[in-house]
């Protein structure tokens, strides 16, 4: 039985309660929802990024052609560019499969081209069957400067190419195949899809750029140690301004960052979706498998007075020197920044801690209007979350970044973690949290223990899943909420579950208690949920069905350890009546693979109760 006393008081939930965590992990934003459909645009691919990396990958050559750096590049911070021989090609291979098309759909072309004697570029896009759209011929002459035309294409495709074939010798950069079809149509826009994706779950919050991206690496920007610096932290003025000025960098993931997402556009896309903005900068000490604090004072100086000018850029006037960047990238209104996160998952607990509380003081002082949001280390418990927390609470900090990654066991099992946390203290971000599997039964425990979390809003403000997004084809984390390749993307059972809390967010905690376990009584027949996939146990012969009547997955459940037959791949087994799955992306695969039109499938489950449960 459950008892409600609405006439209780009980905690107050904050519309932004619930958030999201986009990180550049997985091809997460080039490749993912950043729209560029080229690959490598800038020849600035490096070894230094991947050791597979060339500065032509994805790019090959018809005829002759070289990636140089030198005297003659497009400007300082975009070193390399292609100089392409007289009556050769080059043509791009784009991400996955290739460049995705589709029929009837504008696609926006630019380069940016020197030719000194002049030529004309040929563009055209193709695949393994011919031409996808007209060819467009481009007369260049002279210095660097930027070249567009549009496309309109004649089929679907998802093995596209681009080709760029010149008549004389070229140099060429920035090199650019953009959907004229954006999410909100914007210029250097979002992949529609994905960006919709995220929108429909109505997050509170939007916590960006990382994660393990933003306190790894150099804490140098490209220039102080005299040259180019590679697998340098994130840092964002890197990564406004015009595109072809965004110096890329090597991601902490495995790959190269161009940095055409960058915190102009998060903050746009926060806007756009009505989330509050919540960026995250490097607090001069490394975490996620590096343990280094620099002593460093200028550069400490030189991070702290940048993120004093973050604030600017977000907040100040279009009269203000970062306000002004802000402008001319075409948005004058401030985007309304009020909390700052500073570090990520340092180990180094009492280093960590000095140098965050400079960062602070410096906020404090100019912006008592902004919360910097502090963090308790890489784990959910141990002595690093326990020190950062001490150090937390004894300074007065107002909201701790807490992470940790478990098993759906552990989720259902501290469903009660913050009921014991100190109301008087600093408040918790719950930053970073999933259980591990991308199954029915994780998003289930999810679920249980975001109902603790809730009945503890009082002490948890904020909290966000991750990761966000996985390019299928390139993996580095899971479990993950939405997964994509060039042609379409899916939900987890965990963005549903999400979804389902960011939609219906409530205004306040009302008191309740439980006693006795809720129960399914007879055959149960209907659609698939997940009370039905957590409770399968208690059944003989579960059966999940296809509209048609096609048997998907069946499982007699005799014996100890009984095993599901279906039809997708993958395996799973049932020990001592629980439910195991032992292919994390079985489920997956049986709902997605081969067909993201996955919502076509009816599925039913059949099952008859076991006699005693
Ligand atoms: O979410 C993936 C990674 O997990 C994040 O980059 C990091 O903060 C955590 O360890």
């Amino acid at each position: 039985a459950i008892t409600v006393d609405p006439s209780a008081a009980g905690a107050t939930i904050d519309d932004t309660m619930y958030g999201v965590f986009f990180e550049d992990i997985n091809r997460a934003a080039d490749g993912g929802l950043y729209a560029e459909l080229v690959q490598n645009r800038s020849f600035e691919y490096s070894t230094a990024d991947n050791t597979s990396y060339t500065p032509l990958t994805s790019w090959t050559v018809d005829g002759t052609a070289q990636v140089a750096d030198d005297a003659g590049r497009l400007n300082e911070r975009n070193r390399n560019y292609l100089s392409l021989g007289a009556g050769s090609s080059v043509t791009n291979a784009g991400y996955n499969t290739g460049i995705r098309l589709e029929r009837g759909k504008r696609y926006d072309f630019s380069v940016w081209a020197r030719a000194t004697s002049g030529t004309t570029l040929t563009v055209s896009l193709k695949d393994a069957a011919g031409e996808l759209a007209e060819a467009r011929r481009i007369g260049v002459r002279g210095g660097w400067a930027k070249y567009t035309a549009t496309f309109t294409a004649s089929r679907t495709v998802n093995r596209g190419r681009l080709t760029v074939a010149s008549s004389a010798a070229v140099a060429l950069d920035m090199v650019s195949l953009f959907p004229r079809d954006t999410y909100r149509n914007q210029p250097n826009g979002l992949r529609k899809d994905l960006a919709e994706k995220i929108e429909a779950l109505k997050p509170g919050f939007l916590r960006f750029p990382g994660g393990c991206l933003v306190n790894t690496g150099s804490m140098q920007d490209y220039s102080e140690a005299g040259g180019w610096q590679r697998k340098r932290a994130y840092q964002w003025k890197d990564t406004v301004g015009p595109v072809e000025e965004r110096a890329t960098n090597a991601n902490f993931w495995g790959y190269n960052q161009s940095y055409g997402l960058g915190y102009y556009e998060y903050f746009r896309f926060a806007e756009d979706i009505g989330a509050m903005p919540l960026p995250v900068v490097p607090a001069l000490v490394t975490g996620c498998g590096q343990n280094r604090a620099t002593d460093d004072q200028a550069l400490l100086r030189r991070h702290v007075q940048d993120t004093l000018d973050l604030i600017e850029f977000a907040n100040g006037p279009a009269g203000s020197t970062w306000g002004g960047v802000r402008a001319r990238m075409g948005h004058p209104k401030p985007f309304g920044l009020t909390h700052i996160g500073v570090g990520n998952e340092e180990n180094l607990p009492d280093e960590f801690f000095a140098r965050f509380q400079e960062f602070r003081a410096a906020i404090e002082a100019e912006h008592p209007e902004i919360t910097v949001v502090s963090n308790s280390g890489p784990d959910d418990t141990g002595s690093t979350f326990d020190r950062l927390w001490q150090l937390n609470r004894a300074a007065g900090v107002d909201l701790v970044d807490e992470h940790y990654y478990n098993s759906p066991q552990w989720f259902l099992q501290n469903n009660g973690r913050y009921d014991s946390y100190d109301r008087n203290g600093p408040k918790v971000f719950l930053g970073e949290y999933a259980s591990q599997g991308n199954a029915f039964r994780n998003a289930l425990a999810e679920a249980a223990f975001m109902t603790g979390l809730e009945r503890n809003a009082d002490v948890v403000k904020l909290a966000s899943y991750a990761p966000l997004l996985a390019n299928e084809d390139y993996v580095q984390w899971r479990p993950d909420l939405i997964w994509f390749n060039n042609r379409a993307s899916w939900n987890s059972a965990g963005y549903e579950v999400q979804k389902l809390f960011m939609n219906n967010t409530g205004d306040r905690v009302v008191p309740s208690t439980a006693t006795g376990t809720p129960g399914v009584s007879g055959p149960i027949t209907g659609a698939i949920g997940l009370s039905t996939w957590a409770t399968s146990a208690a059944y003989d012969d579960v059966r999940v069905t296809a509209a048609d009547g096609t048997t998907l997955l069946s499982d007699d459940f005799s014996g100890d350890a009984s095993r599901w037959t279906h039809s997708g791949g993958g395996s799973w087994t049932v020990q001592d009546g629980a439910y195991v799955q032992t292919d994390t992306e079985a489920e997956n695969t049986l709902v997605t693979a081969g067909d993201p039109a996955w919502k076509d499938y009816d599925l039913h489950v059949r099952a008859t109760k076991r006699s005693g449960k």
